[in-house]
């Protein structure tokens, strides 16, 4: 059958990175793709959804385009053996391929863009169960993995004032932070209200 595009379109991958990667790269084989994969399977859409270039300008500056990546970054690194530390060097380079990817959409004709940032994983359970530590004090007081947690802070202030730098550069468009960390960080800190959420099934 025949899907329509028009109203949007979710062009995520399970498991789908910032970078590139491949399976060889990594001690497991489940890797499945990165932002470049999409943009490229994006741009292979388009005409089915706007024609010629010209048109889709004018159809892309009329739609809302939404990043949320760089999470499965930071687990593939971790799971595969890398610190803390040694992930934590891999920021710039993680955020600079996401300022690249929202340039790639605004030379398309992209305004208004959202960027998320990326969730306080050192509360949940997969990182828990996989880094857990008998030492109280890698511990926060909500029980959330310090370390961890201090690692994707950094990601998401470089990548808020890469973000910032980018609206400069670009003044005609509208290009937005949101900030998913502190609404998942929220959730964690009162079980009562939202339910537990740091236990697995
Ligand atoms: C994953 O771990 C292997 C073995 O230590 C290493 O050779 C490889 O570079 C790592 N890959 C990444 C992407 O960190
Ligand atoms: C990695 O391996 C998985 C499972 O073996 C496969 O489904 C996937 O397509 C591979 N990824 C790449 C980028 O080749
Ligand atoms: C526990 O972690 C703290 C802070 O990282 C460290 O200073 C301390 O030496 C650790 N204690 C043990 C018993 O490893």
């Amino acid at each position: 059958h025949r899907e329509d595009f028009k109203q949007g379109a979710n062009m995520a991958i399970i498991g789908g990175t910032v970078l590139d990667y491949t399976n060889a790269s990594l001690k497991f084989s489940a890797y499945d793709g990165s932002m470049n994969t999409q943009i490229d399977n994006f741009q292979q859409l388009l005409p089915s959804i706007c024609g010629a270039q010209q048109n889709c300008e004018e159809y892309l500056a009329k739609s809302l385009f939404v990043f949320q990546l760089g999470e499965n970054d930071y687990s593939i690194q971790l799971v595969n053996g890398s610190t803390v530390d040694e992930a934590s060097k891999n920021i710039p380079k993680i955020v600079n391929t996401i300022i690249y990817g929202v340039e790639e959409l605004i030379k398309l004709g992209a305004v208004d863009i959202v960027v998320s940032n990326i969730a306080p994983m050192g509360c949940f359970p997969l990182y828990l169960n996989m880094f857990e530590s008998s030492n109280k004090s890698d511990y926060d007081k909500y029980g959330c993995l310090r370390n961890h947690n201090a690692l994707f802070n950094r990601h998401n202030s470089f990548l808020r004032s890469s973000l910032s730098k980018l609206q400069m550069k670009h003044p005609h468009t509208r290009i937005m932070y949101a900030d998913l960390a502190s609404h998942i960080y929220q959730i964690v800190q009162d079980p009562r209200k939202f339910g537990e959420s740091r236990q697995a099934c």
